[in-house]
C-alpha cells in the first residue's frame, strides 16, 4: 500500500503542475483525486484493511498526500484569479486610483498665515515651554498669589511641589525672552495653552494663542494701534475695521480688548440677531496694551528707558472668524470631512 501511495502522489503532483491555470480543468483534478469518491478518499477508505501495527504510518502517509495535493491545487486556482481570460487586456493608460494627500490643520493653517504677516512688518517668530512655572505664568507677569485676576488664567497642574503647570496664555514666553535678550526687538510666539474649562460649542480645555511683543525706545500706543490695524487687514481683508476697548490686564498699563467688525454682518444685521455676532457686530479677538513697568523691571529693564506693547490673540477665534465655522470642537475632532475643506 506504500508504493501504491507513493506512485499515486508523483501522478497526483505531476498532473497538478501541468494542468493549465483553468478553473475547470483544476476542478475536474480537485475531483479526480479529493471528491467523494477521489483517489486519494478511497486510499482513506481502505485504511480499515490495513494491518493494525502500519496503521498510524500508512494513516500519516496519506494525510501527507493530501495535503500536498490541496496545496498544489490551490496554488494553481490563486493564479487563475489574477490570470485575464482570454481576449481580455488591461489598459495601462487608465488613470491610476490616486492616493489621499494630506493636508494642514485649518488651525497650523492660520497660525502659518498670522506668523508670515507678522514676519512681513519685521517680527521674528519663536515658541516656549508648555509646561512653564508659576513664577513665568503668573508672577513675572505681575498676577500675584491671591490676587483675584489669577483666577482668570487659572490652570492645570503638573506638579504642585515643583509649581509646574500647563501654561494658560501663551505670555509667558514675553518674560522668558526678555530675560535673555536686549531691546529693541519685535517678537511673536505661537502655541498651545490650557485651561480647565468645560468643553462646549466655543470653549476648550486646550486652544492656540498668538503672543505678541514689541519692545524698543519711544514705542508708543499708536505703534500698537497701526501694527494691529494692518494685520487685521490683512487677515479679514480691507473692509475689517477694527475697535479697541478698555480692559484690563496685569501684564499691560493701560490695557485694551480688540474687537474686529463681524465678517458675517459688518455691524449692519443690529436687530436681526447674526449668527456670528449675535448683533453685537463686532467680535472680540485679542487682548492687548502697553507692557506694565512692573514686568519690565522683573527682568531687570529700566522702564525708564524702553516703553513697549503687546498682544494676545486667540489663534482659533480667528480661525472661526475667517471660515465661518460654528464650533471650535471641530477642530479637534479629526473628522476628515471637516479637515478636507481647507
Ligand atoms: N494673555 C492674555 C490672555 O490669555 C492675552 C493678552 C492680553 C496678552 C494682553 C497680551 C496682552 O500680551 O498685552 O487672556
Amino acid at each position: 500500500m506504500k508504493d501504491q501511495i507513493r506512485s499515486i502522489s508523483e501522478e497526483a503532483l505531476k498532473e497538478a503542475s501541468a494542468v493549465p491555470a483553468d478553473k475547470d480543468a483544476v476542478d475536474a483534478l480537485r475531483i479526480k483525486y479529493l471528491g467523494r469518491k477521489g483517489i486519494i478518499t478511497e486510499l482513506f477508505k481502505q485504511m480499515g484493511s490495513v494491518p493494525a501495527e502500519v496503521r498510524p504510518e500508512v494513516g500519516g502517509l496519506i494525510n501527507t498526500l493530501k495535503e500536498s495535493v490541496t496545496r498544489a491545487l490551490d496554488e494553481k486556482s490563486a493564479l487563475i484569479s489574477t490570470c485575464l481570460e482570454e481576449g481580455e487586456a488591461v489598459d495601462v493608460t487608465l488613470p491610476g486610483i490616486p492616493g489621499r494627500i494630506g493636508r494642514i490643520h485649518p488651525i497650523t493653517k492660520t497660525i502659518n498665515e498670522i506668523n508670515s504677516l507678522f514676519i512681513s512688518l519685521g517680527f521674528r517668530v519663536l515658541e516656549g515651554p508648555e509646561i512653564e512655572t508659576e513664577h513665568y505664568n503668573f508672577e513675572a507677569l505681575n498676577i500675584p498669589l491671591e490676587h483675584p485676576s489669577r483666577d482668570a488664567f487659572d490652570t492645570f497642574y503638573v506638579s504642585f511641589e515643583k509649581k509646574a503647570l500647563l501654561r494658560s496664555h501663551t505670555s509667558p514666553v514675553q518674560a522668558r525672552f526678555m530675560e535673555k535678550n536686549k531691546p529693541p526687538f519685535a517678537i511673536v510666539v505661537p502655541g498651545r495653552v490650557f485651561r480647565p474649562d468645560a468643553t462646549d460649542a466655543s470653549h476648550s480645555f486646550m486652544f492656540h494663542q498668538v503672543e505678541g511683543l514689541v519692545v524698543g525706545e519711544g514705542i508708543k500706543f499708536s505703534d500698537l494701534k497701526g501694527t494691529l490695524a494692518a494685520f487685521a487687514q490683512a487677515m479679514f481683508g480691507a473692509k475689517a475695521r477694527m475697535r479697541f476697548r478698555p480692559s484690563f490686564f496685569p501684564f499691560t498699563e493701560p490695557s485694551a480688548e480688540v474687537d474686529i467688525s463681524c465678517i458675517v454682518c459688518s455691524g449692519k444685521s443690529r436687530e436681526k440677531r447674526c449668527s456670528m455676532c449675535g448683533g453685537k457686530g463686532w467680535l472680540e479677538i485679542m487682548g492687548a496694551g502697553m507692557v506694565n513697568p512692573k514686568v519690565f523691571e522683573a527682568v531687570g529693564y529700566d522702564p525708564e528707558k524702553v516703553t513697549g506693547f503687546a498682544f494676545g490673540m486667540g489663534v482659533e477665534r480667528i480661525a472661526i472668524l475667517k471660515y465661518g465655522i460654528t464650533d471650535i470642537r471641530l477642530f479637534f475632532e479629526n473628522d476628515v470631512r471637516f479637515l478636507r475643506q481647507f
